[in-house]
């Protein structure tokens, strides 16, 4: 028996999971579900990748902690996971102790090894948000075509890459302010150590060939040091040994796959060293399904920490290509940005399984959704050939010989070549040639469907003194429908368990197919899978676009650090009439108010204007409140609101308030 772990990349915690992310974890729990039905131990774990600067600032968006935003986004995750019946054997965080303590472990061994390096770099720095700018924070004119709005890195326009110091105008996308440079000092993984073990590992047999010779362009570059820390403020974790400086998210998001399998390990009582020891390379296989845009990642510095900190490497690294939809990028505006959850309200997970298992093979190309061919191929391949073959034999079995199978198949030699096939089959999933696997099986289900037409029980039933025969004809298509079904559990684990559950057969496994069903009761038969409908898809398109529509655009996008008119009208500022305020036990600065907004509503909200204002100066007084502000929770209570006062350094703070004659419920515009 084989001893096999594998993991899918890490979605991040800041969105859902939508349709182009599913590529990958249904290419990998179908290659894990058919190790399992083989009768290998395979493990599978992944997790949330739940650092980095875009879920700092989304949480400081949300009015949210960074802790609250990654455990709901976590939870929806499971959940999406769980309805596309993705068979993790543990799900967890990178933001989880197991995994701060293997970070720091790698980190401290890669350093007392002499792989660390520190020096001081030059960096964007945005003065009114007082923090230093990842290059997809910074915005300005692209160096090359001049093309506004480009990001630091690289221009949408031209294609031209860059230093973001060369943007011209840049702001901060964070702030609007202009970024200024500073010094900080950096911590970095010398990489270029490794070359040798890594030229060596890359020829080694444990990637694809695309991805082999994409490598070779890098090493031909030369292996740069890895900037693996960033300055506070920073979601992720502290360095041990550089207060203030964070590890960056991608040091801590590969060790992510330690720590959930570590997770696994004190859940279950597994051997942690069986699979990461430097000896488990010989003893256990490791495999890690990427996309292809994360390569470089896991084939050059995943392997180079592991190696530097005396772990084992992986066995394999496998990239997938992208989803294209309709053969275009997933796009919001025309409605094909699909949600996993959208899909889910609208059409059965399975069938998506197989259109993705129909299209993968083991390279790197991208894969087309095409929606019409997706409704085509599941209806032609699942409901006209696979179910029917079970539909057309079970009802004479159930009506006529009271669910009972005949003793023997009338075609041995048949169901024989059926179970050869298992090999070819087996073959093809073990490399990930999932589209020619179901191409074979289909062809199989061609040969049980042409079986069942040369043989017409539906007039051999009404022929006097045929009824054995009709029951042989059927019990040979149900047994043939039953090996189909097991080849396809991997990819179809629903409806295998409903076959399971027709059937009366146990679990379908890959080895008990090789003796037939034979003088065995079935159960009554129930369909097992219903056609895609045009109009659901119809109605998936169009939710999607109603869920994912930009705002229309404005005649001309306002300059970063500007708002639209729009985003402006979508405050509700309004006038408000101080009713009550009081000091609030435990806070120095707070004041808690209550407040008439108009139309008879009473809002409590959270002020920290005590330093200039005693309560009984305030109660009566008008002022202006944001009034469509999330409502917050703070250590004191619900905020519901905020009011507006200016104030800047210690020159006091001045309540907003309108001129007298002004009544609660105005609307400031
Ligand atoms: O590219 C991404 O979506 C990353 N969150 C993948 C991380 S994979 C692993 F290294 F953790
Ligand atoms: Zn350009």
């Amino acid at each position: 028996m084989r001893k096999i772990l594998v993991t899918s990349a890490l979605p991040y915690a800041n969105g859902p999971i939508h349709l182009g992310h599913l590529v990958e974890y249904i290419q990998t729990d179908i290659w894990v579900r058919f190790q399992k039905l083989r009768g290998n131990e395979c493990i599978y774990v992944c997790a949330d990748d739940a650092h980095g600067t875009p879920i700092m600032l989304k949480a400081k968006q949300e009015g949210v902690t960074p802790e609250q935003l990654i455990e709901h986004i976590g939870r929806e995750h499971r959940a999406d996971f769980a309805d596309f019946l993705i068979g993790f054997d543990n799900y967890y965080s990178t933001h989880s102790e197991e995994n701060r303590l293997y970070a720091n472990l790698i980190y401290e061994r890669l350093r007392d090894a002499g792989h660390i390096s520190r020096r001081t770099i030059v960096q964007a720095y945005d003065p009114e948000a007082g923090m230093f700018l990842p290059d997809r924070f910074i915005k300005g004119e692209c160096p090359r075509c001049g093309a506004a709005d480009q990001y630091g890195d690289s221009c949408e326009a031209c294609g031209a890459t860059y230093a973001p110091t060369e943007l011209k105008n840049a702001v901060s996308a964070i702030s609007g302010a202009r970024p200024v440079e500073r010094e900080t000092e950096h911590l970095f993984f010398r990489l270029g150590d490794f070359t040798p073990m890594l030229k060596e590992w890359v020829n080694g047999g444990h990637l694809q060939p695309e991805i082999r010779n994409k490598l070779k362009e890098w090493f031909e570059a030369g292996l740069q040091d890895w900037d693996i820390s960033r300055d506070a403020p920073y979601w992720g974790f502290e360095i041990p040994d550089a207060p203030g400086k964070y590890f960056y998210v991608w040091l801590d998001a590969p060790v992510g796959y330690m720590a959930s399998f570590r997770n696994y390990c004190d859940r279950t009582g597994a051997s942690f060293e069986e699979f990461w020891s430097r000896e488990a390379e010989t003893a256990s296989e490791l495999y890690h399904f990427i996309g292809k845009d994360i390569a470089y990642f896991h084939t050059l510095f995943w392997p180079a920490m592991l190696e530097g900190a005396g772990f084992r490497k992986p066995t394999a690294v496998w990239c997938h290509g992208f989803l294209t939809i309709n053969g275009q990028k997933m796009s919001k505006s025309r409605g094909t940005f699909i949600r996993a959850r959208s899909y889910l309200e609208h059409l059965d997970a399975e069938y998506l399984r197989y259109y993705f298992a129909a299209k993968l093979g083991s390279g790197v190309e991208d894969i087309d959704l095409n929606l019409q061919d997706f409704m085509a191929r599941v209806n032609s391949d699942l409901v006209g050939k696979l179910v029917n073959i079970a539909s057309r034999c079970a009802g004479f079995i159930g009506k006529r010989f009271g669910g009972r199978l005949a003793e023997a198949l009338p075609d041995a030699d048949l169901y024989a070549s059926f179970v050869r096939s298992g090999e070819e089959i087996a073959a093809l999933y073990e490399r990930r040639e999932y589209g020619h696997a179901m191409r074979e099986i289909m062809a199989l289900a061609d040969v049980a469907n042409q079986y069942i037409d040369e043989r017409k029980p539906w007039v051999a039933i009404r022929e006097s003194g045929r009824e054995r025969e009709v029951q042989g004809i059927c019990t040979q298509g149900l047994n043939l429908f039953r090996v189909l079904v097991t080849y396809l559990k991997p990819v179809l684990p629903r409806l295998a368990e409903r076959s399971e559950r027709f059937l009366a057969c146990g679990e379908l496994e890959w080895e008990a197919i090789r003796e037939p069903l034979l003088a065995h009761r079935v159960e009554p038969f129930k369909p097992l899978l219903t056609r895609v409908e045009e109009s659901a898809i119809e109605a998936l398109l169009e939710e999607s676009a109603a869920t994912s529509a930009a705002p229309p655009a404005p005649d001309k996008e306002p300059a970063a650090g500007t708002i639209s008119i729009d985003d402006f009208a979508r405050l509700d500022l309004r006038i408000a009439r101080i009713v009550e305020a009081a000091p609030v036990e435990g806070a120095d600065r707070l004041l808690r108010l209550t407040l008439d907004i108009g139309e008879g509503e009473m809002r409590n909200v959270f002020a920290g204007i005590k330093s200039a204002y005693t309560p009984s100066q305030l109660e009566g007084r008008l002022t202006v409140v944001v009034a469509n502000l999330a409502p917050r929770k703070m250590r004191f209570g619900v905020s519901e609101g905020m009011v507006l006062a200016a104030g800047s350094g210690g020159k006091g703070l001045f309540l907003l308030s309108p001129d007298e004659g002004a009544e609660p419920g105005m609307r400031v515009k």
